[in-house]
């Protein structure tokens, strides 16, 4: 990592988070998605699925009935919040949210799935819904994809990137305007 280096910082964030997708270990392969509820923000954990840099964008899944879909449905711009203790690192980055359900790119991603998170998307009660008893939520797999499985890329508008070091944090941002060259900005 060299952190006084802003295209080896712009490297590094891109090769942490495809790392991040693979290796479950890294503290960046979970990361907490903030929408806009009713003007109110919320926030959740969702795993990270993708990224591809040529296209400036990264990835996760869920429920079509879940409540971030109608949020990202009425207001599209969403905020990521990465943390990597180990890297000293965190990320923050705004971006635009597209969602992706019951078509082709769907479809693909669904068949490299495993069982246990086909699983998930066969609930027999949508997510947020009262219920009298956790008893009530049965999954029953079945052979074809679920209409629910629905993937959400977030392209980048901007990243906001910390490193916390004991010889002075540094703290850059990179904005798609000026095509990711990168700012210093005080920490
Ligand atoms: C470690 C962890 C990983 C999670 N990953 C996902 C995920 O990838 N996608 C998802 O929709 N929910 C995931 N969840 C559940 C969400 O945090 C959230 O509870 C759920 O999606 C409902 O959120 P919503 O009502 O805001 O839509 C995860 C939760 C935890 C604790």
């Amino acid at each position: 990592m060299n952190q006084y280096n802003l295209k080896g910082i712009y490297k590094d964030i891109w090769l942490s988070l495809e790392n991040a997708v693979v290796d479950r270990n890294s503290g960046f392969h979970t990361f907490t998605l903030a929408t806009i509820n009713n003007g109110i923000p919320d926030t959740r954990t969702v795993v990270l699925r993708g990224c591809d840099k040529k296209n400036n964008i990264f990835s996760f899944h869920t429920n079509n009935k879940s409540l971030k879909i109608q949020d990202i449905s009425i207001n599209n711009k969403v905020s990521a919040l990465f943390y990597d203790k180990t890297e000293k690192t965190q990320i923050r980055i705004s971006g635009i949210a597209q969602i992706f359900n019951d078509d082709s790119y769907c479809k693909k991603k669904w068949n490299d799935m495993s069982k246990q998170s086909k699983q998930c998307y066969y609930q027999n009660i949508d997510p947020g819904e009262s219920i009298d008893s956790p008893n009530e939520v049965k999954n029953i797999l079945d052979d074809d994809i679920s209409k629910n499985f629905t993937i959400i890329n977030i392209e980048i508008t901007k990243i906001d990137w910390l490193y916390l070091s004991y010889s002075g944090h540094t703290r850059a941002k990179f904005i798609s305007e000026d095509n990711f060259q990168g700012k210093w900005i005080a920490p």
